[in-house]
């Protein structure tokens, strides 16, 4: 069975389902069958990285799907230690060779690294790279409201997207009005904290026993209606179903508030605060 996810349309005109695929750290054979899976399941947002050292396993998933390669919309991102501009742009090129694909729907910075101060002339990279046709879309992971505004007053040009921890232990609450009023899309990564058992709490159990879904798609269906795109992961092909099965319910805004009081200040998983957090 396949399940139609619905649409988002960015600010820079690309529509993107609301519901992708986390890929980390699917990789190898497993993960090529994985990624088929998801595919034929109705995904066709497929996130990669650089680091997952994926982007081989993505491309070849996307190759032997039946899906045309111009209905899925793959995702890549660059790495922290090639910020440079000129790196920047060599590792673009090599993401789309180990893809062994012509364009990246959606490139991103992965993580700012703001001590390191290069990520503006990442970011015109990326902007060049979009000119010369080697991506569609441009974005950022990661990123506070200082660098976002960074990135546009010195070079005038906004991402599509920030992908971000946001989860229901972290709601991000003021990072996604920082996002809408700028028009830029927000993604959530570890849409349900990297597992499930953490979220085996009376209240998501309530609600989803009240729906009669598991506790996974109300999460997911959370994150809907927040207007968040979510990239959930998973291997499991009954799973992968489960997670895009979201959009024959609703939360009313009553079950919306009491999923989002669960986050707290000290909610991310592993402590990743990007004002601080560094990746390479
Ligand atoms: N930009 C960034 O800095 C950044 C950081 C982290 C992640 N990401 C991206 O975000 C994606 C998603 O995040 P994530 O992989 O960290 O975490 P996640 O999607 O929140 O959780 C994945 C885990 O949940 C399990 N799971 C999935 N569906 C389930 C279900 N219906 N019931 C029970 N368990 C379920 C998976 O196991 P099974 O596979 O066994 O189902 C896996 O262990 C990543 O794969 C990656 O693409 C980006």
């Amino acid at each position: 069975m396949e399940i139609s996810i619905p649409e988002i349309t960015l600010n820079d005109g690309l529509t993107l389902p609301v519901i992708g695929f986390g890929t980390y750290p699917l990789k190898g054979k497993d993960g090529v069958n994985a990624i088929v899976s998801a595919i034929n399941n109705g995904y066709r947002l497929i996130d990669s990285a650089y680091n997952y050292e994926n982007e081989g396993t993505v491309g070849e998933a996307v190759r032997r799907s039946s899906v045309p390669r111009h209905e899925l919309l793959i995702t890549s991102k660059l790495p922290g230690r090639y910020q440079e501009y000129d790196k920047a742009v060599a590792t673009i090129q090599e993401s789309l060779y180990r893809a062994n694909q012509d364009y990246y729907d959606l490139y991103l910075i992965h993580w700012p690294n703001p001590s390191q101060d290069k990520y503006v002339e990442a970011w015109q990279a990326l902007i060049d790279a979009k000119k010369w046709g080697l991506i569609r879309s441009i974005g950022v992971c990661n990123f506070l409201p200082e660098h976002l505004d960074r990135l546009e007053k010195e070079t005038g040009v906004k991402p599509s997207i920030n992908q971000i921890e946001l989860h229901p232990f972290f709601n991000q609450a003021e990072q996604r009005k920082y996002h809408e009023e700028k028009n830029i899309a927000t993604q959530s990564w570890s849409p349900f904290t990297r597992g499930f058992k953490d979220l085996e709490i009376d209240t998501l159990q309530t609600i989803a026993t009240h729906h009669n879904k598991t506790i996974p798609q109300i999460v997911l269906r959370w994150h809907y209606q927040l207007g968040a795109i979510s990239i959930p992961k998973s291997a499991s092909p009954v799973r992968q179903l489960e997670n895009i099965s979201i959009f024959d319910f609703s939360l009313d805004d009553a079950e919306m508030a009491m999923i989002s009081a669960l986050s707290r200040p000290d909610g991310r998983i592993a402590d990743q605060d990007p004002a601080v957090y560094e990746e390479f």
